[in-house]
């Protein structure tokens, strides 16, 4: 019990997503996505796990230099480019692959005097109105990047999707008719899907695909599970009962006594609050595996505690075995409790909870 709550981070369940993402990407090559701390499984644990992705993503030049550091020699994309004429020399130096999806970019690049050439992503905007070249901008971009000097090691093109985890699939096909048109005579290697795009319905023909929350064994679907996609959870969120206690009827529950037993009830109080990145807004209600079994969250969530209604289990003490997402409580499950996305409870995840890998 000297470690109450941890992430336990399955790595065989990491690489087992890989194989699954291979299978569906049809021979594309895949850039396994782990910028924020890897969805908050670990930036280089995740990484050197996943030794048989093809490329990394990440969003901030920092977390790429962390992956260098670490030891990490496939290529890493910035998702996000550069900024600035010093980090244009990092790139350089480290051997980044860069996102060009703005004119400053472009003219960093060409004020840049080294003799780096750069492995350059250009962005399309083809919806998702957030970073890219619309597709009237696009061919002067592309114009500009052709002609920079030294010569691009070599060009590739990519867009984002808005709304492929969307049971409607309108846009999604609006986005790609767009990127096929804007793109339409160009040779360069094409890169559109993340985990929704991945696995849904429409058929993309990506060189490169994006992964990040099906990486992770997370479905970006409100109704498909991730078992369905064949994805198995990475990260368990484990941790114990630290206290019972009896509550009569009509007794209430923590900070607001916003839950009141309405019969005698038998309450666990367990290690783990909004300070270890549980959502404060949880629902009552929301699941919690309790030594393997379910069991609702009553009150609100505290900064180092909830409370579980125990009462219909048997033998719930000190010490008890708690899991609040991860194998048998899917996180997208969670989440919905929370009115979040998997996404955001992964990533919160705060830094006094210690990852075990398993
Ligand atoms: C540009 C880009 N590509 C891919 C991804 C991975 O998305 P997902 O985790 O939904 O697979 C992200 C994540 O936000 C992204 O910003």
């Amino acid at each position: 019990m000297n470690r109450l709550i941890r992430a336990v981070i399955d790595t065989h369940a990491l690489r087992h997503n890989l194989r699954t993402i291979r299978e569906r990407a049809r021979g594309a090559r895949v850039m396994a996505v782990v910028k924020a701390n890897a969805y908050g499984h670990g930036l280089i644990p995740t990484a050197l796990a996943l030794a048989e992705a093809d490329a990394f993503a990440v969003a901030r030049l920092e977390e790429g230099l962390a992956l260098r550091a670490a030891g990490i020699t496939q290529p890493i994309v910035l998702l996000e480019g550069v900024f600035a004429p010093e980090h244009l020399l990092e790139t350089a130096r480290h051997g980044f692959d860069l996102v060009v999806h703005d004119p400053l970019q472009i003219e960093l690049l060409e004020e840049y005097s080294g003799a780096a050439r750069f492995l350059i992503w250009i962005k399309i905007d083809t919806g998702m109105n957030r970073l890219g070249f619309r597709p009237e901008e696009f061919p002067d971009a592309l114009a500009r990047i052709q002609r920079l000097q030294p010569a691009p090691l070599e060009i590739r093109l990519l867009t984002h999707l808005a709304r492929a985890d969307e049971r409607d699939d309108t846009m999604t096909r609006e986005q790609l008719a767009r990127f096929k048109k804007a793109t339409s005579g160009l040779e360069y290697a094409v890169s559109i899907a993340n985990s929704a795009g991945l696995f849904g319905r429409v058929q993309l023909g990506c060189d490169w695909v994006r992964p990040g929350l099906a990486l992770y064994g997370g479905s970006p679907f409100e109704d498909r599970s991730s078992a369905e996609l064949g994805l198995h959870p990475v990260m368990s969120l484990e941790t114990s009962v630290i206290a019972t206690r009896k509550v009569a009827t009509g007794e209430t529950v923590g900070y607001g006594g916003t839950w009141r037993a309405s019969h005698d009830s038998v309450i666990a109080i367990v290690a783990a609050g909004y300070g270890d990145g549980i959502a404060r807004n949880l629902a009552g209600g929301t699941p919690v595996l309790i030594d393997g079994q379910r069991a609702p969250l009553v009150g609100r969530v505290s900064m180092d505690m909830i409370a579980v209604d125990v009462t219909k289990l048997n033998g719930v003490h000190v010490g008890t075995p708690v899991v609040l997402w991860g194998v048998g409580l899917p996180v997208e499950e969670i989440a919905r409790y929370a009115a979040t996305i998997p996404y955001e409870l992964l990533c919160g995840v705060s830094q006094r909870v210690p990852l075990e890998l398993r």
